[in-house]
């Protein structure tokens, strides 16, 4: 299956200049890990400009099943009275996140020291997706883990009953990896410490020191850390106010570029540097982004971005920024499609095991809306047509991914014959309001065939 059950295709046109200034929606790696801490609290937390999408939403409700109580209150601030580290209750249902691969591998990780057994599912994106590199650590805490096959969901976890603490040096750079471990490490003895060879984003440990854990970080190697928490810390209820997530402030901000005459100003975007890769690699593009208003805000940079429409030139993309911008090489390679010259994306494998092959289904979409393009095991070479050369009018297969979708959908507003996306459905995974919000911006979008 490569589509909802009922597919909602879209064709963006070429659009009129847009204007304006989006309201983007709460980051969502902060969203999930804010309900999950939350949830191994003592006491009441807050979270203001959570993101109310689908794959948050499933954390919500599986951390319900857990026993914590999780509201949202008519002020749209979500309420959460935890069960504190180890207090989980075990689930009566299977828990399912859906097409979420943060929530289930964090909620893993939680789950894998509490004296519990829970059974993990998702949809059939997410049954796809690699779990055995969460399962390789977590097991070490002694969880035992029983799924499908090569470590597919769906899977039963059994938590440790003695938990031992653990020393893991990260195989592949992945936060999800790194946040299973840490939260493991919150219910076991002594100290639990991971090496991250390249740094991921941080909001893990950022969120633990905000709840109470003691954590230290240290410089490991040329780009990478080692991270230290000390085990069973009390965790105690904060109030947690969530930036705008700049995964998703980064689709009108390449549409503002590519649509000629356009202007808009993004407020208060994450401007967080294990996140911010992309704004770095446009500017080198020629991209006209001003950043101001630099700030800090509930413990994280935020910015407000004034970006201009720009022409663009191809650059070439070393692996070593890869983690800090790696879910928006979608966006990237629309970016490179309507550059002078050739764009080269390098370190790009870990892009093979997303919300679906995204490096085989950003080429294919290329390749659909007319762009010559060169691929290989991790990287993607894009050959620019120029600001007003993109021809489009192609179909582009969405696989379940939002950020597919909403990438070629940013592209149609700027290609000459517009593009189709044969599925939008997903992108109420992370931005539920993206089209309206696009809408309002001047963005021209209608229903194929209608
Ligand atoms: C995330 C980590 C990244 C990212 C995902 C969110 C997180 O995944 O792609 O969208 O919140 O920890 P990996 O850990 O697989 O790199």
């Amino acid at each position: 299956m490569t589509t909802s059950a009922n597919p909602q295709p879209l064709t963006a046109q070429k659009s009129r200049p847009l204007a304006g200034n989006p309201q983007i929606p709460g980051d969502k790696s902060i969203s999930h890990r804010a309900l999950i801490f939350g949830a191994l609290s003592v006491g009441e937390t807050t979270v203001e400009g959570l993101l109310e999408a689908g794959d948050v939403l499933n954390t919500a409700s599986v951390l319900r099943e857990l026993g914590a109580t999780v509201d949202r209150g008519s002020d749209a601030i979500w309420r959460i009275r935890g069960v504190g580290v180890g207090g989980f209750a075990e689930p009566s249902n299977v828990l399912d996140h859906g097409n979420s691969g943060t929530g289930v591998r964090l909620m893993m990780g939680a789950v894998a020291t509490a004296p519990i057994t829970a059974t993990f599912t998702g949809d059939a994106s997410l049954r796809k997706r690699p779990m055995r590199r969460v399962l390789d650590p977590l097991e070490r805490f002694g969880a035992e883990a029983v799924g499908r096959r090569g470590g597919l969901l769906p899977l039963t976890l059994k938590g440790a009953t003695n938990p031992v603490p653990v020393t893991y040096e990260l195989p592949v750079p992945s936060a999800q990896v790194k946040s299973a471990v840490l939260l493991a490490g919150l219910n076991a003895p002594g100290e639990t410490t991971i090496i991250e060879p390249e740094a991921t984003r941080d909001h893990t440990e950022r969120m633990l020191r905000h709840f109470g854990a003691e954590v230290t970080i240290a410089a490991a190697g040329k780009a990478g850390r080692t991270i230290t928490l000390k085990g069973y810390p009390m965790l105690t209820g904060r109030p947690v106010v969530v930036p705008p997530d700049p995964s998703s402030a980064a689709f009108p901000l390449v549409a503002a570029i590519l649509v000629p005459g356009s202007k808009l100003t993004l407020s208060r975007v994450m401007l967080n540097p294990t996140r911010a890769g992309l704004i770095t690699v446009l500017k080198r593009m020629g991209a006209s982004i001003k950043v101001t208003n630099e700030r800090i805000e509930s413990g994280e940079t935020v910015g407000d971005l004034e970006v201009t429409a720009s022409a663009l030139r191809g650059t070439t993309t070393e692996p070593e920024i890869a983690p800090s911008m790696i879910d928006e090489f979608p966006i990237l390679a629309v970016a490179a499609a309507f550059a002078e010259g050739t764009t080269r994306m390098n370190g790009l494998a870990e892009l093979r095991v997303k919300e679906s092959d995204r490096l085989a289904a950003v080429a294919a979409g290329l390749g659909q809306i007319g762009i010559t393009h060169r691929m290989g095991d991790d990287w993607l070479e894009v050959d620019g047509r120029g600001a007003d050369g993109v021809p489009g009018g192609g179909r582009v297969t969405t696989h379940m991914d939002h950020r597919i979708a909403m990438s070629f959908l940013v592209a149609g507003l700027a290609a000459r014959q517009g593009v189709t996306v044969d599925d939008t459905a997903f992108i109420s995974t992370s931005f539920p309001t993206f089209i309206p919000m696009m809408e309002k911006l001047g963005a021209i979008f209608k229903r194929p065939n209608a």
